[in-house]
């Protein structure tokens, strides 16, 4: 669609609320405000090379800060089958991006408003077939999700961890990529190895680092010093740091309580450093030529 269209379509939209929504999924009087700018949303992937180091939180906590900051952000559950957001949110879904193939299926029937101000959409397998999928119903889930630019500023997308399946292609068709790792050897290998492929297949790699569970100073400024050397030298990309979280018992105390550190914690200190990460990702945005939704779906789904 161009973007003549898209804004006449909003025009009308905007005068003609749809009353066909047939999901409460998204309530009337909590939708998100449509985007005013012609200006797609940022696109960030959050990945790590270990599992379990702490990517479905960051990327909740951060949809939580950056919305108390006035940003729309919709969350994509990429992370197949696992159904972590849910869990985090303490919430259930059946519905997910592969139910957009259904032809009564709407985005808004997918796009979930969850507790705490966050809109997500599950996964499921939809990502993951996507090679697998018919060129039809790549189209029409390429059509549909691109809506979501009308819905969000940022979209997060919480992608497995390590370089299988298609977490590189996910992370590759993003304009940014959050890499979050803990100080543990093995995730830092394994946070190189992800730097490694993303930059092998990536045109214009745009990687930032995060360190999670971090017990002191020194030891941020280790691992990040190690993993950027080692990017800079046998990579030849730089990689800087966008934050750290402290190890927190409060984060734990969280997960097993299904309510989000940055909700019921607030003033913990992991909340305070992912507060500094969405503060960062504000403020220390560069302006770049970006590919923005449609771009990504364009190259997950090769439409
Ligand atoms: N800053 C922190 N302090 C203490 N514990 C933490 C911290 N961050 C994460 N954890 C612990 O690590 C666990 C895993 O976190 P999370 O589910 O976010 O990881 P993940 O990378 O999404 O895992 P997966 O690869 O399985 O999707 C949490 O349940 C929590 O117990
Ligand atoms: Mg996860």
């Amino acid at each position: 669609m161009n973007d003549q269209a898209a804004r006449l379509r909003r025009m009308i939209e905007d005068k003609h609320p749809r009353s066909d929504n047939k999901s409460n999924n998204i309530q009337e009087n909590s939708k998100p405000e449509k985007l005013s700018a012609n200006r797609g949303p940022r696109t960030i992937a959050i990945t790590s090379g270990k599992g379990g180091v702490g990517k479905t939180n960051l990327t909740v906590n951060l949809a939580i800060a950056l919305g108390n900051m006035g940003k729309r952000v919709i969350i994509i559950d990429a992370d197949m089958g696992m159904a972590n957001v849910d869990i985090l949110l303490g919430t259930t879904s059946r519905i997910n991006l592969m139910s957009l193939l259904e032809s009564d299926v709407a985005l808004e029937d997918v796009l979930l408003r969850g507790p705490y101000g966050v809109s997500y959409i599950s996964g499921g397998s939809g990502m993951e077939h996507a090679m697998e999928l018919t060129s039809t119903e790549r189209d029409i889930l390429f059509r549909k999700l691109a809506g979501c630019e009308e819905w969000a500023d940022i979209i997060l997308i919480d992608t497995g961890a390590g370089i299988g399946g298609n977490v590189l292609d996910f992370i590759s068709a993003a304009d940014e990529v959050l890499l979050i790792t803990t100080p543990e050897p093995t995730a830092l290998t394994d946070a190189y190895a992800v730097m490694k492929g993303y930059s092998s297949i990536s045109d214009n790699p745009n990687l930032k680092l995060i360190v999670n569970r971090v017990i002191d100073e020194p030891e941020i400024r280790e691992v990040v010093g190690t993993l950027s050397r080692t990017a800079e030298r046998f990579l030849k990309i730089s990689v800087e740091c966008l934050g750290y979280i402290y190890d927190d018992q409060m984060m734990i105390k969280s997960v097993r309580q299904q309510v989000p550190v940055m909700a019921g914690y607030p003033e913990s200190i992991s909340s305070r450093c992912i507060l500094s990460i969405a503060k960062g990702l504000l403020n220390g945005h560069q302006e770049k030529v970006k590919l923005g939704w449609r771009g990504f779906l364009k190259r997950i789904f090769r439409s």
